[in-house]
Parts: C-alpha cells; sequence; structure tokens
C-alpha cells in the first residue's frame, strides 16, 4: 500500500465505565476492544500503527505488544491533543493517515478499506466516517451546508437543539491528508463544553482554509458503536456475539439456539460441528470437524479435534483427541488429554492427566496427575490420591490395566501392563505387569449376627 498510516486513540481512562480496568481494555467477546481495533485496522496494511496511550499504558502495551508503536499522552486534553502527541512520528510523512478511537470495537476491515478507497478517489484533504442513526445521542453530528457538504463536526454537548436533531453521526474514524492533519491540529483550541482539544475541529479548520473534506457514510447501523458505559459494551457484546455466531453459520457449523451461544472473537470451528444452546466457547478454543457440544457446556483453551462429543462438561486447557467423549457432567481441568476415542462419563473429574486410546473412565472417578496406557479401564469412584499436602505425585498406569470400582490409587505409583487392582482396594506399592493387586480387608460373615440388631431395626 502506499504511504499509510494509522493512529489507535487508546489513551482516556474512560470515566463513564466507572471501572478500575481502563476503558479500552475491557472485553467483548473474550478479546480487549483495543485488540479488535487493532486486529482490523493491521488489515488495511499500514507502514506503521501508533497507538497513543494514558491511562493504563503499560495494560494497553502489554496486550498489543509489538504489533503498534507508542506515544505517549501524559495528560489527557481532548482526541485532538491525543493526536497531536504522534508529531514526532508522523509530520515529517507524506501520505495519508487513519485516526480511529480505541472504543469502537464492531468496525470491519472491510469499512476501513472502503473509507481508505472513497478518500483517495475524491482526492480529500479528510474524509469523516459517519453514520445515520436514530439515536445519535452521546455521538458528534456532522453539520452539512446547503449543498450537503460537511462543514464541521458539533459535539453533544456543544450543539444546539437543532443540531442536537441532526441523525448523522461522526464514528470517530477519518483519514487524513499526513501534513495537513499537523499543520491544523496546532490551530486547536479548547474553547468548548469539555474544555478539551477536539480531534473533530480539525475538520472545520481544513474547511475554512478550502481543502476538500469529505464524508463517507456507512449503512450498517452495526458497525459504529462507541463504547462508553456498560450499557454499550453489553451492546457491543451482543453484536459482535451475533455477527460471530452468523460468521460460523456461513461456514457450516449448526447452532441450534444462537442467541444463547457465546462464542469468543479467536474460537476456529470445523464443518458440520452442531452445537446446542447456552454453550460458552472461550479463548484460544480450536474445534473440528463433526464434534457434537451439548447444552450448558463451557470450554476455555481448548482442543477438540473431529468426530469428538461433550455433553454437559466444562473442559479447560484440555485436548480431546479424535472420536473422544466426555459427560454429562464431567470437568477437565488444565493439562488434561483424552485419546482417541477415550470416554469420561458422570462426575468425572480429570486434572494434568494423561488418558490414551480407548481409556474408559465412566463415573465418579478423579483422575490428577497420572498419566494411563491404552485401553485402561477405571472403575466407578476410583480415586487418584495426588496429594500428600505438599507435593503433587504422579501415577503411571500401563496399556491394558483395570481398576477395580472404588480403588485408591495412591502416588507415586506405577501399574503394569495387563494388570488388574481389585475393587476396593487402597494401593500404594507398584504392580507389576499381569499381577493381581489386592489392598483391602477380607471379608468376615457371621452367621446370625443380624438378629443381634434386631431391637432397633425392623426386619422379618
Ligand atoms: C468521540 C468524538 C465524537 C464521536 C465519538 C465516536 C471527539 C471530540 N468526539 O467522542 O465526535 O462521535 O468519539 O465514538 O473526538 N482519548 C485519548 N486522549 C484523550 C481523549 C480521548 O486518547 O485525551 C481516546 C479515548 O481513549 C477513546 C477515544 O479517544 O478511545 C475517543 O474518546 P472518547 O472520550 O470516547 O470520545 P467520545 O466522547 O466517544
Ligand atoms: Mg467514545
Amino acid at each position: 500500500m502506499s504511504n499509510r498510516y494509522a493512529i489507535i486513540l487508546a489513551a482516556g481512562k474512560g470515566t463513564r465505565m466507572k471501572s478500575k480496568l481502563y476503558k479500552v481494555l475491557h472485553k467483548v467477546a473474550g478479546k480487549s476492544m483495543v485488540e479488535h481495533v487493532l486486529a482490523q485496522v493491521a488489515q488495511t496494511l499500514p507502514k506503521e500503527i501508533i497507538t497513543v496511550v494514558g491511562h493504563g499504558a503499560d495494560a494497553v502495551k502489554a496486550q498489543l505488544k509489538e504489533r503498534s508503536s507508542y506515544v505517549l499522552q501524559e495528560e489527557q486534553l481532548g482526541t485532538g491533543h491525543a493526536v497531536l502527541q504522534t508529531r514526532a512520528l508522523l509530520d515529517d510523512k507524506n501520505g495519508e493517515t487513519l485516526v480511529i478511537s480505541g472504543d469502537t470495537p464492531l468496525l470491519t476491515a472491510q469499512t476501513l478499506k472502503n473509507l481508505f478507497e472513497h478518500h483517495v478517489k475524491n482526492h480529500a484533504s479528510v474524509t469523516v466516517l459517519t453514520a445515520k442513526t436514530e439515536d445519535p445521542t452521546g455521538y458528534g453530528r456532522i453539520i452539512r451546508n446547503d449543498s450537503g457538504e460537511i462543514e464541521r463536526i458539533v459535539e453533544q454537548k456543544d450543539a444546539t437543539a437543532l443540531e442536537a436533531k441532526v441523525q448523522e453521526i461522526n464514528t470517530g474514524v477519518y483519514i487524513f491528508n499526513n501534513e495537513l492533519l499537523f499543520n491544523a491540529l496546532s490551530q486547536l483550541n479548547t474553547n468548548n463544553a469539555h474544555g478539551e482539544y477536539y480531534l473533530t475541529d480539525v475538520i472545520e479548520i481544513l474547511k475554512k482554509h478550502g481543502k476538500k473534506v469529505a464524508a463517507f457514510q456507512i449503512s450498517s447501523f452495526k458497525e459504529f458503536l462507541g463504547v462508553n458505559d456498560r450499557i454499550a459494551l453489553a451492546e457491543a457484546n451482543s453484536l459482535m456475539r451475533e455477527r460471530i455466531n452468523h460468521s460460523h453459520m456461513m461456514n457450516s457449523v449448526t447452532l441450534l439456539d444462537p442467541a444463547s451461544t457465546y462464542i469468543e472473537a479467536d474460537v476456529e470451528i470445523g464443518s458440520d460441528t452442531i452445537i446446542e444452546g447456552n454453550v460458552n466457547l472461550k479463548g484460544q478454543t480450536k474445534i473440528g470437524s463433526n464434534v457434537f457440544i451439548g447444552s450448558d457446556s463451557e470450554i476455555v483453551d481448548s482442543i477438540l479435534e473431529d468426530d469428538t462429543r461433550v455433553i454437559r462438561s466444562v473442559i479447560e486447557g484440555s485436548v480431546l483427541r479424535k472420536g473422544a467423549d466426555a459427560g454429562p457432567f464431567a470437568h477437565l481441568r488444565p493439562k488434561s488429554e483424552l485419546g482417541k476415542n477415550a470416554h469420561v462419563g458422570n462426575f468425572v473429574e480429570v486434572k494434568a492427566a494423561t488418558l490414551g486410546e480407548g481409556v474408559k473412565a465412566g463415573h465418579l472417578t478423579y483422575v490428577g496427575d497420572a498419566e494411563i496406557g491404552r485401553e485402561v479401564n477405571l472403575g466407578a469412584g476410583v480415586i487418584f490420591v495426588n496429594y500428600d499436602g505438599k507435593n503433587k505425585l504422579k501415577a503411571k498406569i500401563d496399556d491394558y490395566a483395570f481398576i477395580g470400582s472404588n480403588s485408591d490409587i495412591v502416588a507415586p505409583i506405577y501399574i503394569g501392563k495387563n494388570a488388574v487392582v481389585a475393587a476396593g482396594s487402597t494401593v500404594n506399592q507398584n504392580v507389576p505387569e499381569d499381577a493381581l493387586a489386592l489392598g483391602r480387608a477380607r471379608q468376615v460373615v457371621k452367621k446370625g449376627y443380624a438378629r443381634r440388631y434386631n431391637h432397633y431395626r425392623k426386619s422379618k
């Protein structure tokens, strides 16, 4: 691309959010607003992206890392003042500069590209991205002259009653001729209701100097939302969710109740996967093809390979290999892996454990810090005793071993290939290959003794 630069404004505190967290770091669909903006801006291929930071500068930098350069706005004296902070980096550059706010997470790269195109085609000095809305409350209003040309932008607090009725608003996105931008910025003043240097005043200044000022209006009302408070944050989340769900459905994912399905921005899903309602898919989750995720499941930072099934379960930081299934009511905690076609069922918790191909743990089991070979059967109620109050201890169970129900596997321990642990055992010593381990009290039967208890229990 020619000489394109981009400035993201992200120095404001976000007073209206009433939050300890800096505004642009609030999340929409699991990703901070400023990250959404950066990702879209990056797709327009600018030579350099500069983010203006101030409040929470370190936190913002920590999120965007080297994807952006930074300038510090020490005092937040307005959007015009914020842009001015980039002067040292940009004012000797020829070309166009995109300015966008860090609080407009819904704007798409396509719209920004269209805006650039419009700007270049019209040989404009500045092009403002505008939108029509029935409720313009809170936004700057676009004031046009009799021939329909944009003259200036007036902020809500400075607007006359008549101006306030205008339904065309400023989205806070502009493309400027770089040189003219910095010339105009030095002419800004603070004679307005907020006592701030408004970037929006640059429009009027350029117009007065006889420069070509253009507007490009977007039709989609779902893009321009600027998030200044929690109400708008909720709205942005809801619009983003709709957009994400729509794109997955277009890519051949079945969502049975999209209105209650929350899929965060970075989640990937393969074709013919079916997702029921009330499902949350979060973080860096990757889901394969032909997967079924039943209602009330939450999957965070996990990989579900093709043909896996999850029923009413919580899966965090874990992997399900092809054909594996979890639930109902299973909980996979971080660093767990279910091998190919492995199954964990009702009320099974797995933590930092690898279950090999075809392993079955159908009911009421806790597997922690373990490595389990292929085709191992864990009976109902098997507990891995992995913690001595100080250390986490590892258990290793080799292929084809059979662990009877209600057994305690006391780590550290090794149970060999094909070994059998009898039901109800507590095993705390290694069990060699092919051996049977019994670790339970021998049963005693005392004939007639039951009658002794008849004085307090009914019997026939
Ligand atoms: C701004 C526009 C308004 C537009 C709206 C679109 C101005 C004067 N007003 O209003 O016309 O309709 O966006 O959403 O520009 N920021 C700084 N430093 C500052 C002040 C703000 O970096 O000194 C950053 C904020 O972090 C934010 C962005 O600039 O990301 C916009 O500021 P905000 O206070 O949200 O402006 P709005 O009132 O929304
Ligand atoms: Mg705003």
